[in-house]
């Protein structure tokens, strides 16, 4: 088995790749990763991702453990509460690591979530399911302001402290915040709850390896010492899988291909294409320029984005997720009567039906144009996620200089606040809200 993920960019499947072009690019990657060790490039005040993952103590890890084991030893149910870079990373870990039918099985206390949404309809199904349930919640926003978990947690707070009682709900609510500032922090010391920082120089979007992401995941019940391990092997080794995704990407974005879709064969993977997205999305698409991050499922939306893919226009390039080997053993059966024709895959696994589903497809998506770069998994374990979560920062830190902008910023995520307070008619925003009506009364 391979001991770490790889990345390539398969020149020898004969596709559109113009390698001089790739090479090119390779004195910026070599500038952007000094630009990062040294903090001389834009953003350089949210760097603390960088070697945030060799710096996490034992004794960090252990508490977080700790504080895990107390939730899971007394609740049915914890509901981790975030949005963004406050919900993604925990979400696409655990299901990366998870059985794809966990919620439907009975056994230990179950990771939901909530706040990363403002449905009426969802908030009222998690509380009808938390109704009579013990539950704790994990309450996680970095800016400690942001309306959408603010919402969940203001109703979920209430409905403990009704079933529970004030000073049980207050050991068993956790808030992941900023040291000092926001609503979050000012409640969280009122009400007396266990609390975690997110350091100040990490963003949203690169703090999965903070308590943020790590202690949902040990709720979960998985191994954070592990993931960290992973990150910790990436962050020391030599930087050649970071230059040849991060060079292809931009070669290939400066030819015309202006939408990457990072593609999975492993539905486990969905929510690591949505933690992804937000990486890359936020990172990258600013001032007017920015691969679009976009995913898909396969074989799943082969039978609907297949024919996109393959035929419509060719702006589009691929990087498959590939996964060695899988958790499980299954084998097709023989069957006497043959009645549905698949006797010529009797005895073999299901996924090297997948495989080759997975090659057939590349080949395929290459010979119609579509430039299609592979990064394999040995498979899906704490380490290697760690590793890969690791990769992708990284690689998206030197992406976004190749590119020319700060990968460390949002400013555009305000936008829509900024009118849906004034909508709403949040006091402060009295002129936007004038504005607005002004709008749409024409
Ligand atoms: O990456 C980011 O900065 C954002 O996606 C934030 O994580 C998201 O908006 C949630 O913010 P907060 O943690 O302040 O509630």
């Amino acid at each position: 088995m391979l001991e770490q993920i790889q990345v390539s960019n398969f020149a020898a499947l004969g596709q559109d790749i113009d390698q001089c072009k790739v090479d090119a690019l390779k004195e910026q990657a070599v500038n952007a990763v000094e630009k990062l060790e040294k903090g001389t490039g834009e953003g350089n005040d949210f760097l603390g991702w960088l070697h945030l993952p060799s710096s996490i103590t034992e004794a960090e890890l252990s508490d977080i453990e700790a504080t895990a084991k107390s939730l899971r030893e007394s609740c049915e149910f914890v509901v981790a509460i975030g949005i963004g870079g406050s919900y993604l990373g925990a979400k696409a870990v655990i299901e990366a690591l998870s059985d794809s039918f966990d919620a439907y099985k009975p056994g230990n206390c179950k990771v939901l979530f909530a706040g990363n949404n403002i449905g009426e309809d969802y908030l009222a199904d998690l509380m009808d399911l938390l109704k009579g349930h013990k539950f704790g919640i994990i309450v996680i926003s970095k800016s400690g302001t942001t309306t959408e978990p603010a919402i969940a947690f203001r109703l979920l707070k209430d409905m403990l402290e009704q079933q529970e009682g004030k000073e049980v709900a207050s050991k068993r609510i956790v808030a992941i915040t900023d040291a000092k500032k926001g609503a979050l922090r000012s409640l969280a010391t009122q009400e007396g709850y266990k609390t975690y920082v997110i350091p100040d120089n990490v963003g949203g979007r690169f703090s999965v390896l903070t308590p943020v992401g790590l202690l949902p995941i040990a709720v979960a019940g998985y191994d954070v010492k592990a993931l960290v391990a992973g990150a910790v092997e990436i962050e020391n080794g030599d930087d050649e899988n970071v230059f040849t995704y991060a060079q292809t990407r931009n070669a290939l974005y400066q030819a015309g291909k202006k939408i990457e879709i990072l593609v999975n064969f492993c539905p486990r993977l969905h929510y690591l294409a949505e933690w992804w997205k937000q990486l890359y999305g936020e990172s990258e698409g600013k001032d007017h320029l920015g691969i679009f991050p976009a995913s898909v499922d396969f074989t799943t939306d082969l039978h609907s984005m297949g024919q996109w893919i393959q035929d419509g226009e060719r702006t589009i390039f691929e990087t498959v997720l590939s996964v060695g080997d899988m958790s499980h053993s299954v084998i097709i059966p023989n069957d006497d009567a043959n009645l549905d024709g698949l006797n010529f895959l009797a005895g073999k696994h299901v996924d090297e039906v997948n495989k080759m589903a997975e090659l057939g497809t590349r080949l395929a998506h290459v010979d119609g144009g579509v430039p299609n770069l592979l990064i394999t998994i040995p498979a899906l374990t704490e380490r290697y996620l760690g590793q890969l979560i690791y990769f992708f920062e990284k690689a998206c830190g030197v992406s976004g200089y190749i590119l020319g902008v700060n990968p460390f910023n949002q400013p555009g995520v305000e936008a829509y606040k900024k009118n849906m307070f004034a909508l709403l008619n949040k006091p402060g925003y009295e002129a936007e809200s004038k504005a607005i009506q002004a709008k749409l009364s024409k």
